[in-house]
């Protein structure tokens, strides 16, 4: 038997683990400390009523002979991937269901989309970039070319049209750094990627923070993406499914490559490969899209954009360079005092017990940043800055 040695390739530890790890270790020598966990984005508000109402009714059907579910189709229910059409609609975007595929979540579908491309291919990642496109691309032993994110591009890297990939991925909003596309900048991607015969990974997961109306929701807002893109979404973020687990993926049935239709593909590998998204999960994630779904949500994300304004304007006072925050949960800082990214990230867990996500982690263009999330809950999140501006202010 031989093993994939790719893998020797990985960091011995996928960032939020290795970031959960010292986090660990800190609390276990300072069982006392209490410690404020902004870091991984995992959200904290309860998920709204209406959607768990429509879990537990969901459940309620499986203990009935005439309401029982089983097996459920691998691409998702019907009554999803209508909501998920109709919510689409709401964007200008118009999808066939045939293009809707229902998962447990975005990272796990980045990840198992690789099945569909040769291991030949070079692929396009940003630098600081979400660990899963450049780690799960390792693992596949692909060639992958770094694009810069600074502050100079505003974290928004373009094409290159000198440049030949195959596979570009972008996520806007973005996480890491909280910067999001235009749709004009958008279109450019898209027209080089048409050119190039590539395809776009668009992840989509921070796409219910936009609050400009210039940042696409989604890419097939933008005329020419059915020929070259693929996107990820996810209800994570949007309606506080990080647990309970179920994202989509789209993928146009005009993207062909290489004769073959990556749609079809996708179709032919999820019902070899997976089971589906449990019934009660699908139930509960079409109730996202009722109008008190959507209500409930889009109070959720008051209280982690309230927080987002209060971590900028903590950061504002002490002078601290950052962005983000604005049309993502995100806010990306540079690190106080010229500190790397995990000096700053021990420094900060010593003295102040908060934890963030230690910029380098996301790529070496990350080096010396950091990124804070918004998720936390507000009282956890005044305190932090109260923490971190006792720390880091001037007046020290
Ligand atoms: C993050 O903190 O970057 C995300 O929560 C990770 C994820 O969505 O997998």
């Amino acid at each position: 038997m031989k093993i994939n040695k790719n893998y020797q390739e990985l960091s011995r530890d996928y960032l939020f683990s290795e970031v959960a790890r010292r986090v660990a270790i800190f609390q276990e020598g300072h069982p006392e400390a209490r410690v404020i966990r902004l870091g991984i984005g995992d959200v904290t508000q309860p998920i709204c009523p209406v959607v768990m109402d429509a879990m537990k009714q969901a459940a309620e059907d499986e203990t009935h002979p005439e309401t029982f579910h089983g097996y459920g189709p691998e691409q998702g229910y019907d009554f999803l991937r209508e909501e998920l059409r109709k919510y689409y609609e709401t964007f200008g975007v118009k999808l066939t269901d045939k293009e809707i595929f229902v998962s447990d979540g975005a990272k796990s579908d980045l990840g198992n989309f690789l099945d569909l491309l040769d291991r030949d291919n070079t692929v396009l990642v940003p630098d600081p970039v979400y660990p899963v496109y450049r780690d799960t691309n390792v693992m596949d032993g692909r060639r992958i070319l770094y694009m810069r994110a600074d502050r100079d591009n505003a974290f928004l890297p373009m094409p290159d049209p000198e440049q030949k990939v195959d596979v570009i991925y972008l996520c806007s909003p973005n996480n890491p750094t909280g910067a999001a596309y235009t749709r004009d900048q958008l279109a450019e991607w898209v027209a080089y990627a048409n050119q190039q015969h590539a395809v776009i990974l668009f992840d989509a997961a921070y796409e219910s923070f936009i609050q400009d109306a210039e940042v696409p929701h989604s890419i097939f807002e933008i005329p020419g993406a059915r020929t070259c893109a693929v996107e990820f979404c996810s209800l994570s973020k949007t309606a506080g499914f990080t647990g309970i687990r179920c994202g989509y993926t789209v993928v146009s049935e005009e993207l062909v490559r290489d004769g073959m239709s990556l749609r079809d593909m996708w179709l032919r590998r999820q019902t070899t490969k997976f089971n589906g998204v449990s019934y009660p999960v699908q139930r509960a994630a079409a109730a996202v899209f009722s109008h008190e779904g959507q209500e409930g949500c889009a109070k959720n994300r008051r209280v982690y954009q309230e927080n987002a304004r209060v971590i900028s304007e903590t950061l504002y006072q002490l002078g601290i360079w950052h962005v983000g925050g604005k049309n993502s949960p995100y806010i990306w800082m540079e690190c106080p005092e010229g500190m790397t990214s995990w000096d700053f990230f021990d420094d900060l867990l010593r003295r102040a017990q908060v934890v963030g996500t230690p910029g380098s982690g996301f790529g070496q263009n990350g080096e010396g940043f950091f990124r804070l999330t918004a998720f936390g809950t507000p009282e956890g999140t005044r305190e932090a800055m109260e923490r971190l501006a006792r720390c880091y202010g001037k007046e020290r």
